[in-house]
């Protein structure tokens, strides 16, 4: 997702994020509120981690503006200074990205009933979110949307091993994939959220709140995730299919993706003892990213496909480029098209979403040992 223009780019094809954004803004806005007036900062300092080089971003900086303005008004309180730092992996185009923050800040942020508006300010922060980003209990608000379902790594120990790869021809969980290969898959994601959470933690002041959404799973088998198995199994064929590449090349690519149920999200937040669950839900949407229709029934398959195609391509292309090399991507993603109109034919799938709220509340008599040492 490093380019930020361009038809395949991400932000071309990020509508699917957006309306999930707007799904949120109701838990994004009641947690501003209640950070707001528990500790009423004169200044907040609020991090959107894996932003992209698109608009969502903005519509999140624009939405929390806003808030304040209200509460700043109706508290009576005085000037408020907002610092927004935006974050992702270090290739990401920040660019495209300070380009639309100028445009964003010409048109301005505030209407006619917000009266007081904050002062606010933008920084670039390219790292990636597991590793430390902040100075101890110095931010406020913490939001990720349409991230944390990626892993920091491809599970460890899928290697070949007598001349096969654990995962063979998969690139994620299917029906062929092994137990052994699963348990691999979560203990990634239980690492990774775990280390996600303690980092966070010691970042965050007493009393704030971080929005954490991503793609997740409404069936607690792990063999029937919502991030499609036809997704993942179609790449495989098609490169398999497609282009002259070695077996080796084929089995060793697997996604550094994990869909958890909420369950699996619930209980990583209880084991660690550091946060208060506020809310937590989840939501579907349909795989195709301009489909808001409530039926069973895909419209038009075809042009579905495309969109969901647009959609996948922006996401994993400089992953199946850096693996492949950039050749395949044209007859991989045609084939795929191909697959995902076949398949909307028969089903219309969707996209499971976790959303979840989570407060850091001022310490009780015991104190929680972070480990903090061991982080990176
Ligand atoms: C699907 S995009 C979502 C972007 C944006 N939040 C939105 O809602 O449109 C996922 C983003 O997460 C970023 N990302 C993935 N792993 C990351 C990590 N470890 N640290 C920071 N950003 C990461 C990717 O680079 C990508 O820009």
């Amino acid at each position: 997702m490093a380019e930020g223009e361009g038809d395949w780019s991400y932000s071309s094809n990020s509508r699917r994020q957006e309306i999930v954004i707007r799904e949120t803004k109701p838990m994004i806005e009641n947690a501003i509120k209640e950070v707001y007036t528990a500790l009423l900062p004169k200044t907040m300092i609020i991090a959107d981690l894996g932003c992209s080089a698109g608009p969502n971003t903005l519509m999140f900086i624009s939405s929390v503006i806003h808030v304040i303005a209200d509460q700043t008004k109706t508290s009576g309180g005085g000037p408020m200074e907002l610092q927004f730092f935006l974050n992702d992996l270090p290739g990401t185009d920040f660019n495209q990205l300070f380009q639309l923050i100028q445009n964003f800040k010409k048109l301005g942020t505030t209407d006619e009933t917000a009266h007081v508006p904050p002062l606010y300010y933008i920084s670039g922060l390219p790292d990636s979110y597991y590793n430390k980003l902040f100075p101890r209990e110095s931010v406020h608000f913490f939001h990720s949307s349409y991230c944390l379902h990626w892993r920091s790594q491809q599970p460890e120990g899928l290697e070949a091993w007598r001349e096969t790869y654990l995962n063979e021809d998969n690139i994620y969980i299917t029906k062929t994939t092994t137990p052994l290969v699963v348990k691999k898959y979560q203990e990634r994601f239980y690492k990774d959220f775990s280390l996600f959470l303690k980092l966070r933690y010691v970042e965050l002041v007493y009393g704030g709140q971080m929005v954490l959404v991503f793609c997740g799973r409404k069936d607690e088998d792990v063999y029937n995730g919502d991030l499609n198995q036809l997704f993942w199994i179609g790449c495989k064929i098609v490169a398999k299919s497609c282009v002259e590449v070695e077996k080796e090349k084929v089995e060793s690519f697997n996604l550094p993706v994990y869909g958890p149920s909420v369950a699996e999200v619930r209980d990583v937040v209880m084991e660690s003892h550091l946060f208060n669950i506020n809310h937590i839900k989840l939501f579907e949407h349909n795989w195709d990213p301009f489909d808001d229709s409530e039926g069973d029934e895909v419209e038009d398959s075809a042009r579905s496909s495309t969109n969901v195609t647009k959609l996948i391509r922006s996401l994993l292309k400089s992953l199946v480029a850096c693996h492949f090399g950039e050749t395949i991507l044209e007859p991989l993603f045609k084939e795929f098209m191909y697959l995902v109109a076949k398949h909307l034919e028969k089903e219309k799938t969707k996209f499971a979403i976790i959303a979840l709220c989570l407060k850091k509340e001022y310490p009780r008599v015991q104190k929680v040992d972070l480990g903090y040492k061991h982080l990176k």
